[in-house]
């Protein structure tokens, strides 16, 4: 989605459409009073008459409204005047998004910044315009067939601002490279995993990295991993016919300084291996690779961006799957770091794939480690899909993500990565063993990561909860980039 900032006001916008909001109890904001003002009160009799109350993501649309130049004017609601929240200002873009796309408008100029939402200032709203109403239109298509486009699609959405031009601008320009990256996401997730395999993600990879001269993409196949002594990762793709692979994309946008590595869960297919996971719903485990998803579009976000830092993302890629050279339960592996690890269950893939791609990522120096992964169904349960689940072995780089998860609204909770757990690991014949039984599932699975994260500042996202949603409205949610975008803003804007 393209955008524009402009300072005409609204009875000569020459927009296809002008968005202005109502708030409950019939509040007008300024520019809906102005646009009463200018109609002779057609404002107000649609209010008075019941059909606009104000609720937040209600929608009337008009046309040819007298006295201005735009052919459509959109109302919204808002939800309560000076107590708009963040999840109402969402839900009245989505709405906004949603009409005027299926309208005959190709453009609009809203005029929602006027909407105080909690403390948030013109540039979060102008942001979260820009995410929010491309998250709004995206559509899977790439499987279907018969797919008609729309006559007349939104591609292009204008702020209007007093005197904050520059400010919108570049707060619209970042909204729209996150946007942009959640669709890349998106849609490498969307897809099933008979197209999306290990080796399409790493052409994927390979693309990024011909698209942008500042992205270094390689590819490690399985002999390369061997050499590595990669044993814990290239024991999980024994399992399945489709050959791993280990992705690299380094992008660099600030010469020699120390990277901040994303370490993706790139687990194209989760059947759970030998512990075969139950027929029900195991179709969503095509969404066992978002967290790799995820870095690919924070990736081409900071590229688009030409953000200051260096990042590097590393995806180890590989399906999980019952062939007959599968690991089995009681399997012992030893991993890239010399760790033994007993395979107690073959579904606790994430993390042998995990742990190799960490131990990989010392030689990059790393200044911060952090990983993304749909690791446990147990975040689910504790969590829901509000919150994505933070563990770290460093408080501040905890407390950076938390606040970048509200800075974002791509939010995220803590949960302890005490000593305490450590013992539900113990294994008998190994160094460690890959479950830690039934209790505390999210953080003994950060535990197991633990062990191999002992050489950096590093921080696990447990993202089963929030990649996806399930139900009548399955599909890929886009998250976190949002978060790990504002986490590398945070700490350009801190350094400088
Ligand atoms: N990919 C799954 C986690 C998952 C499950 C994500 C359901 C979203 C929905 C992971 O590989 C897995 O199977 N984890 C097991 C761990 C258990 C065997 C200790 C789980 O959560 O059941
Ligand atoms: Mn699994
Ligand atoms: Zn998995």
């Amino acid at each position: 989605m393209q955008y524009f900032v402009t300072t005409e006001a609204l009875a000569t916008q020459k927009s296809d459409c002008i968005v202005v909001a109502i708030f409950e109890q019939g509040q007008l904001s300024p520019s809906a009073k102005t646009l009463n003002e200018v109609s002779n009160n057609a404002i107000s009799r649609i209010i008075d008459r019941g059909d606009m109350s104000g609720k937040a993501g209600q929608t009337v649309l008009l046309h040819d409204v007298a006295g201005i130049e735009a052919p459509r004017v959109l109302l919204v609601g808002c939800g309560k005047q000076d107590k708009t929240t963040e999840n109402d200002f969402n839900a009245a873009i989505t709405a906004m998004a949603k009409v005027i796309h299926e309208s005959g408008a190709r453009d609009a100029t809203s005029y929602l910044n006027e909407v105080t939402v909690t403390t948030r200032n013109d540039e979060w709203k102008a942001r979260q315009t820009m995410i929010t109403a491309t998250s709004a239109l995206y559509k899977y298509t790439q499987t279907k067939s018969n797919v008609s486009p729309l006559v007349s699609p939104l591609d292009k959405l204008g702020f209007y601002t007093q005197n904050n031009v520059q400010a919108l601008e570049k707060a619209a320009e970042t909204g729209s490279a996150i946007a942009k990256g959640m669709d890349l996401a998106r849609e490498l997730s969307n897809l099933p995993g008979n197209i999306c395999t290990p080796r399409y993600l790493a052409n994927q990879a390979v693309e990024i990295g011909q698209k942008f001269d500042s992205v270094t993409t390689t590819i490690l196949d399985e002999a390369e991993m061997a050499e590595l002594g990669m044993g814990s990762l290239l024991s999980v793709s024994r399992g399945s016919r489709e050959p791993a692979r280990l992705i690299t994309m380094n992008y660099q946008g600030a010469g020699d300084a120390r990277p901040v590595v994303l370490v993706g869960k790139g687990l194209t297919f989760d059947a759970g291996g030998i512990s075969l996971k139950p027929a029900a719903g195991m179709d969503e485990m095509k969404y066992d690779m978002c967290g790799s998803a995820s870095v690919f579009g924070t990736i081409s976000a900071i590229a688009e961006l030409n953000l200051p830092i260096n990042v590097i993302g590393v995806v180890p890629s590989s399906e999980n799957m019952p062939d007959g050279d599968a690991n089995k339960p009681g399997d012992i592996v030893t991993s890239m770091a010399g760790k033994t690890i007993e395979i107690l269950n073959t579904d606790a893939e994430g993390r042998l794939i995990l742990c190799d791609a960490l131990t990989y990522s010392e030689r990059f120096n790393p200044e911060i480690v952090i990983d993304i992964a749909t690791l446990t169904g147990a975040i689910i349960v504790a969590l829901g899909s509000q919150a994505t689940g933070l563990m770290a072995n460093d408080q501040a780089l905890a407390d950076d993500l938390l606040k970048a998860g509200n800075d974002s609204y791509d939010r995220t909770w803590q949960l302890p990565l005490w000593d305490d757990y450590q013992q539900q690991l113990d294994s008998n014949f190994a160094d460690i063993a890959n479950v830690g039984g039934k209790e505390a599932g999210s953080v003994t699975a950060a535990c197991f990561l633990a062990r191999f994260t002992e050489k950096f500042t590093w921080a696990h996202l447990d993202i089963a909860g929030t990649a996806w949603n399930s139900g009548k409205n399955k599909g890929a949610t886009g998250r976190p980039v949002p978060l790990l975008v504002q986490y590398l803003l945070n700490r350009i804007a801190e350094k400088k």
